[in-house]
């Protein structure tokens, strides 16, 4: 299995201020805590032009709104479950 999944937490400054700043960590730990590292390009994105329906989390091309820690770890799992 070689895919990397591409997770695209959005840094806009509406999205940062409404929760992506702690979603943040709690992804970072996830992929630390389950040894993603090498299967997870974990990195912040501009302003998706979504503000309204955010939080946004991308996860390879599918855009998730309104995200909070434990929607996004639930997305984690279900990406990852189904990965391997
Ligand atoms: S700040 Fe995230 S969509 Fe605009």
């Amino acid at each position: 299995m070689s895919d990397i999944v591409d997770v695209v937490i959005c840094l806009g400054s509406s999205c940062f201020a409404r929760g992506n700043k702690n979603t943040l960590r709690v992804i970072d730990k996830f992929i630390k805590d389950n040894n993603l590292q090498s299967k997870v390009h974990f990195h912040g994105g501009h302003c998706f032009g979504d503000c309204a329906n955010g939080p946004i989390l991308k996860i390879n091309d599918q855009i998730h709104t309104h995200v909070d820690e434990n929607k996004a770890l639930e997305i984690l799992r279900t990406v990852f479950e189904n990965s391997k």
